[in-house]
């Protein structure tokens, strides 16, 4: 496994390779999460590329940035043993300048949910894609759909700037509780742990109640009651019930053909997100 530095480096092993070329974007600390991308864009292509970034540019001032785990010895022999073809580890000079002019504005659908609590933060993610995908021209990228919006926007970004990139999605990956995995939940305490899997929880008793219950705001008003009940330490951000395409909020679960149920909270100060594909009514047996 090749480990690059630099974008000079990067460009030097891009043109020694042929065939298909799969992208895994990281930001370190992995878990089997970000494990199951890199299996996955094993078995579509020869090649794999993992980068591992920790990108200034997505967190806020207020955000977790210099706390974010680092954990780059373990990452490589991770990557190693499962038989990742290089990893591009770029320091932040390598990335960006002071100087820099370019700035990439979202519209609409970064300015829903968590980019409404994160201001700026789906800019930072598509200016370092962007750059990523510019370097390593992948011929797919690999995201997880634990971050649902992140993958509608990389979606959307690919589409709107011709990329020749697939992306693709893959399913959340869950503690054996129903907890995703995510690098921040190395932040919780063993109780804030066991609050945490509330998200999964409530995600899923929305399903349960879905069959039943298709006006959307009588589900998210059982929900709000369901975490307020059993999990008095979980600070709801938003939770909300949209069209997974759109993202867009619904009234009726008929309204979608494909309607999700996204979620984000607080567990002792550390930000947690989780989805669920909802089962339309239509669907019912
Ligand atoms: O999902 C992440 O870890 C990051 O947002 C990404 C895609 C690596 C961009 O920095």
């Amino acid at each position: 496994m090749e480990v690059i530095e630099t974008r000079q480096q990067l460009r030097t092993w891009r043109g020694k390779v042929y065939g298909s070329v799969g992208f895994v974007p990281t930001m370190g600390a992995l878990h089997e999460g970000h494990l199951s991308l890199v299996r996955r864009s094993l078995s579509e292509n020869p090649w794999t590329l993992v980068s591992i970034f920790v990108n200034p540019r997505q967190f806020g001032p207020n955000e977790d940035y210099q706390r974010y785990p680092r954990t780059l010895e373990t990452d490589l022999r991770l990557l190693e043993n499962l038989g990742a073809s290089a990893v591009f580890t770029p320091p932040v000079e390598e990335i960006y300048s002071p100087e820099d002019e370019v700035h990439i504005s979202l519209t609409r659908l970064s300015r829903l949910w968590c980019g409404s609590y994160r201001l700026g933060h789906f800019d930072g993610v598509a200016l370092v894609l962007t750059k990523l995908f510019h370097l390593i021209a992948p011929s797919r990228a690999y995201f997880g759909e634990k971050d649902f919006q992140q993958v509608r926007i990389v979606e959307k970004m690919v589409e709107e700037l011709f990329f020749p990139i697939e992306i693709v999605r893959c399913p959340t990956v869950r503690e054996p509780d129903g907890l995703a995995m995510s690098s921040r939940n190395t932040y919780l305490s063993p109780r804030g742990r066991a609050q945490a899997v509330a998200l999964y929880k409530v995600l899923q008793y929305i399903q349960t109640l879905a069959p039943t219950t298709h006006r959307t705001a009588e589900l998210l008003q059982e929900a709000q009651t369901y975490i307020a009940e059993r999990f008095p330490d979980v600070k709801l951000e938003y939770i909300a019930i949209v069209d997974e395409y759109s993202l867009q909020p619904i009234d009726h679960l008929r309204q979608s053909a494909r309607p999700r149920a996204l979620i984000a909270a607080y567990v002792e100060g550390v930000r947690l997100i989780d989805n669920l594909l909802l089962t339309p009514p239509e669907e019912e047996s």
